[in-house]
């Protein structure tokens, strides 16, 4: 699904959050990145169609405007900041629930066979029976993702999807992201604050800096020690490796922000 996203503003009361934002995206994987309070969650609801915004955000030659709400929730998953999940069922039953506006009044075999296959490619599988409210913060973000995941949407968009997951789920699962956008040619936009992670497993970065599109493009061309230390504030070396992707390396604060 192609995404283009033109002259779009966003306030909450008088506070304007985003100003003028353009960019596009198309099926592979989109970080966006920035710091705190730069915008990030604000634009991600405002593609998802939970927060009206001025401007167009166009899926498909098609404004976002003009969906039923209904028919928008089938097209795309959004996968919030913070979830709560509901700490009576079980992880298969929440999972499952993630399909909920595919489901007809009953559970198909198929419905049964995506949930297990989602919990089995997040390596989850073991956790089907437990309750969620019982789970660590990072087993419950796993069953998040899976059960955005199984909503087998057209757009992704994950907001900060792996915060609680340590160094080898972060990969795994950012790896799964990527394979799944490229072999079902999904748009993938997540925001996420490890710039390598965004370097490693995203073909586009965007930067928001407060409110506005500081620069997009390629890891190399986006991740540049001007860019750390004009959004970020900080001094870095980035270097390149022998696949043409970028390392940071954060040496400290900069001096002017000190
Ligand atoms: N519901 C709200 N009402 C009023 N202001 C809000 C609301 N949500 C966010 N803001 C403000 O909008 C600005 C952008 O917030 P947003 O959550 O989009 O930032 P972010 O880039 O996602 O930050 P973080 O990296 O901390 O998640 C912040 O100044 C925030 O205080
Ligand atoms: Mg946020």
């Amino acid at each position: 699904m192609r995404v283009e996203i033109k002259e779009l503003r966003f306030s909450y009361g008088s506070f304007q959050v985003l100003k003028n934002i353009c960019m596009a995206a198309g099926p592979m994987v989109t970080a966006v990145i920035g710091p705190n309070a730069a915008g990030k969650s604000t634009l991600l609801r405002c593609i998802s169609g939970l927060l009206k915004a001025d401007g167009e955000i166009i899926l498909d030659d098609r404004d976002v405007k003009t969906f039923a709400r209904r028919d928008l929730v089938k097209l795309l998953s959004f996968l919030p900041q913070e979830t709560n999940g509901g700490a009576v069922l079980t992880v298969f039953e929440a999972v499952l629930l993630g399909r909920m506006h595919l489901l007809s009044w009953k559970v198909g075999d198929e419905d049964l066979a995506v949930v297990s296959k989602a919990l089995d490619n997040l390596k989850i599988g073991h956790l089907a029976k437990r309750e969620i409210g019982e789970l660590s913060g990072g087993q419950k973000q796993m069953v998040s993702i899976a059960q955005s995941l199984v909503r087998d949407p057209r757009l992704l968009i994950m907001d900060e999807p792996t915060n609680a997951l340590d160094l080898r789920n972060q990969m795994e699962i950012f790896e799964l992201i990527r394979r799944i956008a490229h072999d079902k040619q999904i748009t993938a936009i997540v925001a996420m604050h490890d710039l390598n992670l965004a370097a490693r497993y995203a073909e586009r970065i965007v930067v928001l800096k407060e409110g506005e599109i500081y620069s997009a493009g390629d890891p190399a061309s986006v991740l540049t020690e001007e860019m750390l230390a004009s959004v970020y504030g900080i001094k870095a070396r980035v270097t390149i490796d022998e696949n043409g992707i970028p390392q940071v390396i954060p040496l400290g604060p900069s001096e002017e922000s000190n």
